[in-house]
């Protein structure tokens, strides 16, 4: 399969706009030293809402090809939500990824796999690829159930969508209990997982669809972990937290190749 490896940094709830065009402006500097190919590992940040416009007026000035997103969307077109960002806004901003379902938002914001639903419809609606996250707690992990929890999340979070669409997805795996953590699942956690969900992307769609969809990994991915888990043949890349905040850990990440 040729599925093209995703590095994504998840910037969460940090860095002011201004910061944000310095962290971009230094990781665009030490990848472009090494000569990175885009082509060969594609490479995305994904700031606050706040950010993006700044980020959108590097991108676009440097002519970069780091590609850009957003953490979250709203499942409404337009009208009176407050607070609320439309899908439609973000494809404006020039964003090309969105997270649906991330477990912070399930966790404290009480998304279920019907809002994650409805969200990657409303980003696919307006032509942006979502990054579909699901992921088992540590309960869940310990009593062996992470297999077919995650892959009841992926039933819930693409149901009605058509397959040539799905075939866009992205999706990441992110076992909660490695997320910020320290906690890394090993390579083989990863792959099982991950393994899964592409069986089944094979079972309610097709085998072709299960073959173009990337499965990232996420959870306290390092420049010293991410190798083992890129060996794995079913993992397409990493969504990256703490450490896409520091240019050299994330540049590092990136270039696994080296
Ligand atoms: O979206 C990113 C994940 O939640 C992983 O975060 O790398 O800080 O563990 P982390």
């Amino acid at each position: 399969a040729a599925r093209t490896p995703l590095m994504a940094g998840n910037w969460k709830m940090n860095l002011n706009h201004v910061e944000a065009v310095h962290l971009l402006q230094k990781l665009s500097w030490t990848l472009q030293d090494k000569k990175h190919d885009f082509e060969r590992v594609e490479v995305a940040v994904l700031p606050p809402f706040t950010d993006i416009r700044s980020v959108q007026t590097l991108v676009d000035g440097d002519r970069m090809k780091i590609k850009y997103g957003a953490q979250d969307v709203s499942v409404h077109d337009a009208g009176a939500y407050t607070g609320e960002i439309s899908a439609a806004m973000l494809s404006k901003l020039g964003c090309t990824y969105v997270l649906a379902g991330h477990s912070e938002r399930r966790q404290y914001h009480h998304e279920t796999d019907a809002v994650v639903n409805a969200k990657a419809a409303k980003v696919l609606e307006a032509g942006l690829i979502p990054i579909v996250c699901v992921g088992e707690g540590l309960e869940i992990r310990q009593a062996d159930g992470h297999v077919e929890h995650c892959v009841n999340q992926i039933d819930g979070a693409l149901v009605g969508l058509k397959a040539d669409d799905v075939r866009k997805l992205v999706i990441a795996y992110e076992p909660v209990w490695a997320i910020g953590t320290g906690e890394v699942a090993t390579p083989e956690d990863a792959q099982e997982v991950i393994a899964g969900i592409r069986g089944r992307l094979e079972e309610t769609f097709s085998p072709s669809v299960a073959d173009s969809v990337r499965i990232l990994y996420g959870g306290s991915v390092k420049m010293a972990s991410v190798g083992g888990i890129m060996a794995q043949p079913d993992v397409d890349g990493c969504l990256v937290g703490g450490a896409s905040l520091q240019v050299d850990e994330f540049a590092g990440i990136c270039r696994y190749l080296d």
